[in-house]
Parts: C-alpha cells; sequence; structure tokens
C-alpha cells in the first residue's frame, strides 16, 4: 500500500521531528489565517466604505491591505519547514498524494506569484486611494484555492486506499482528493480561523500610532466582533471537522489522552477568548500593548492546539491504514541536529527583531480614504 521507508536513518529523534513540525506549522497556520481573514476584512471595509462618511472605514481598510504583502513574506517562508519536517517523517505518504494531484499541486507555485501581485496591486491602489475592493476579493480567490489544494494534499496523504484507483482513473494528476468528506470542513475550519486570529491581529493594529483616532476605532470595534464570531465559528467548524472522520479514527482519538487533554484545552481557551471578546466590546478605550499581546498569545495558543490535534489525526489515521510514523531507523547526528537548532533559533530571534523595527519605524499618518 505505501511504498518502501527510505533506507536512509533520519538524523535525529521522530519526537524532535514532530516538535518542529507542530511549531513551525502552528506558525504558518497563524500567518495564513492573518492573510485570509486580512483579506476578507479588508475587502468588505472598502467595498462598504466608499461614500463621503465612511472614510474611517476606508482608513482602516487601507491599514489592513497595506500591511499584507509583508504578511505573505511570512505565509511562505513558514511554510517552507514544515514541508520539509512532513516530508521527512510522512515522505511515503505526501510524495504519493502529491504526485497523484499533481498538476493542482504544481500550480500552487503560479497561484502564489498570482497573490503576491494582487497584493501589491491591492496596497498600491490603497496608498492612490483609487478602488481596490475587487483586488482584495480576487487575491481571496486565489489564496482560497490555494488552501483548497492544500487542505485536498493533506487529507489524501492519508487515504492510501483510494490511490491506486484514483490513479487508474486519471493518471495525469488533474484531480483533487475529491469524495472525502474532510476536505471543505478543514477547509472551512482555516477559513473561520482566519476571522478570528484576522480579529486578535487586528486588536494590535488599532495600537499603531501612525493611524487616525477614527480608524483606530473601526479597528478596534471591528476586531472584537471579529474574534467573537471567528471563534464561535471555528468551534462549529471543529465539530464538523471531527463528525467527518471514519469512526475508527474517532474512537483511535478519543482514546488518546494527548489528543483529549488538547481538545478539551482547545475549547477552554476557545471560551476563554469569546468571553474577553464579549467584554471587550464593552469597553470603549483601546486595550494596552500588553492586553492586546496577551489576545494574541492565546489566539496563536488555538491554533497551536488544533494544530496537535490535526496530526493526531493524520497519525492515527495512517496507523489504522499499517503507517505508524514513529517506526522509523534513527541513527542521531547531535553535532549537525544541534548546527541546526542554533540556526533556527537564531532565525525566529531574527525575525522577531525585524517585526520590532517595522513596529518602531516612524511613519506618516495613515490616510486612504
Ligand atoms: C496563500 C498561500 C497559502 C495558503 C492559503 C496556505 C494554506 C494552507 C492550508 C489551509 C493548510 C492546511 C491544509 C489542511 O491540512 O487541511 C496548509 C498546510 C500546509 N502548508 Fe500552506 N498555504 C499557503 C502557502 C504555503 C507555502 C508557500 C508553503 C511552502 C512552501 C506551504 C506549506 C504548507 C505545508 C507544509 C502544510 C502542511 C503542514 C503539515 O501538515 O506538516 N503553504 N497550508
Amino acid at each position: 500500500m505505501f511504498p518502501q521507508v527510505d533506507p536512509i536513518p533520519l538524523p535525529a529523534p521522530v519526537w524532535l521531528f514532530k516538535v518542529l513540525e507542530v511549531l513551525t506549522t502552528s506558525l504558518h497556520f497563524a500567518a495564513v489565517q492573518l492573510l485570509l481573514g486580512g483579506l476578507i476584512v479588508s475587502a468588505v471595509w472598502a467595498f462598504f466604505g466608499r461614500g463621503e462618511r465612511r472614510v474611517a472605514m476606508r482608513d482602516a481598510a487601507g491599514s489592513v491591505a497595506t500591511r499584507l504583502p509583508i504578511l505573505m513574506v511570512y505565509v511562505i517562508n513558514f511554510g517552507v519547514p514544515p514541508l520539509l519536517f512532513a516530508q521527512v517523517l510522512y515522505g511515503r505518504a505526501i510524495y504519493t498524494s502529491s504526485v497523484l494531484i499533481g498538476a493542482a499541486w504544481i500550480s500552487v507555485i503560479f497561484l502564489l506569484m498570482l497573490v503576491y501581485s494582487l497584493l501589491y496591486v491591492m496596497a498600491a491602489r490603497a496608498r492612490r486611494r483609487q478602488a481596490w475592493s475587487w483586488v482584495a476579493l480576487a487575491a481571496l480567490g486565489v489564496a482560497g484555492l490555494i488552501a483548497l489544494i492544500y487542505a485536498s494534499n493533506m487529507t489524501l496523504m492519508i487515504r492510501p486506499q483510494v490511490w491506486v484507483e484514483m490513479y487508474r482513473s486519471n493518471p495525469w494528476g488533474l484531480r483533487l482528493n475529491g469524495g472525502d468528506p474532510t476536505v471543505w470542513p478543514r477547509w472551512l475550519f482555516m477559513l473561520a480561523g482566519g476571522v478570528g486570529t484576522c480579529g486578535a491581529g487586528l486588536l494590535l493594529l488599532c495600537l499603531v500610532p501612525t493611524l487616525t483616532a477614527a480608524a483606530s476605532t473601526t479597528l478596534r470595534t471591528g476586531a472584537w466582533r471579529l474574534l467573537a464570531g471567528g471563534v464561535v465559528a471555528q468551534v462549529l467548524c471543529g465539530c464538523w471537522v471531527l463528525a467527518a472522520q471514519p469512526a475508527p479514527v474517532r474512537d483511535l482519538l478519543r482514546q488518546h489522552v494527548l489528543y483529549v487533554a488538547c481538545l478539551v484545552l482547545w475549547l477552554v481557551v476557545a471560551a476563554t477568548l469569546l468571553t474577553l471578546a464579549l467584554r471587550g466590546r464593552r469597553v470603549a478605550t483601546a486595550p494596552s500593548w500588553r492586553w492586546a499581546g496577551m489576545h494574541a498569545g492565546l489566539a496563536f495558543l488555538l491554533i497551536a492546539l488544533a494544530t496537535l490535534v490535526r496530526g493526531g489525526i493524520r497519525d492515527l489515521t495512517l496507523l489504522a491504514n499499517g503507517l505508524d510514523v514513529w517506526d522509523r531507523q534513527v541513527v542521531s547526528n547531535w553535532f549537525v541536529t544541534s548546527v541546526f537548532l542554533v540556526f533556527f533559533l537564531a532565525g525566529l530571534a531574527v525575525i522577531g527583531w525585524l517585526l520590532t523595527i517595522v513596529a518602531r519605524a516612524r511613519k506618516m499618518e495613515e490616510r486612504y480614504g
């Protein structure tokens, strides 16, 4: 069913690769959700912000849109490490599924270039105060298609039972993972997460001093609404994702202490965020940086917990199909692994430092209306 395992042993224990995979995938998902949510909210605000009396809405939309090209850098760069770790751990499954949807998988490169270009066009038009909501909608459509292709591949890689038939019926890689009831709930889960995560991001954005007071208020009130609505929508989609899993996988999940604990904690964090958002809506002043940062931290924790459970679904489904991710030959090379970890941590520190510089850079007052 699965191709032969690569005879080269792993250079570090499986648990280390798994930790790194969950961490970098969570960072990738945070960036993806900010992008999807940012596109949704800026498109809506730019569209409804037309007219003389809606300058604040246009300013708020512009402040989001002009930051999305930078965010795209993080979407891509945080996507590369999990791709490498996933190939090391699940190569036999993910290479096969990638070949089976080959045409769509390769097209991601071109779709990415298209999204990137649209983001730049959108930001430039916002700065020139030209209409741009349609550009945001187009970018959202293409980014949503990329998300669908990823959801297709990540669900097909754990369905070895359909591979042969799929190849026989279409050896040109022109199909996606159709007929799998888990694809759409997973895709919607990411989109709903985008709304909530974007709410947490806007709470930080509304504190940027270059914004007009009115735009900042629009961002803040929108942030609380998006956070509350997004969390509720994501919990509903999360239930759908679980319900759509095959019964044996649901049973295995239920018996696994780690995943049950993650699910319970995920619900607790979601409920906390919802309560905070509903309370925040009633406060008329802007939150402090620390308070807004705490919401962003909770939103990231929500993503990390969901990523852990998502990994559990993958591991347990593969196990039920005969592939045990932990069953690998390991010949640890701690020198190489340590050098890698030093550079990895240094890279994360540099990213953090760059973000503080961007945040502190002096800019003119932002007006897009
Ligand atoms: C607009 C751009 C992108 C969007 C919207 C996007 C969206 C997504 C989504 C929705 C998933 C989860 C699919 C699922 O499991 O249901 C995902 C997973 C993933 N994405 Fe992205 N992605 C983008 C760009 C990239 C890029 C450029 C890379 C790599 C170079 C990448 C690497 C990955 C990897 C490796 C995973 C799976 C991680 C794992 O399970 O270990 N993504 N992406």
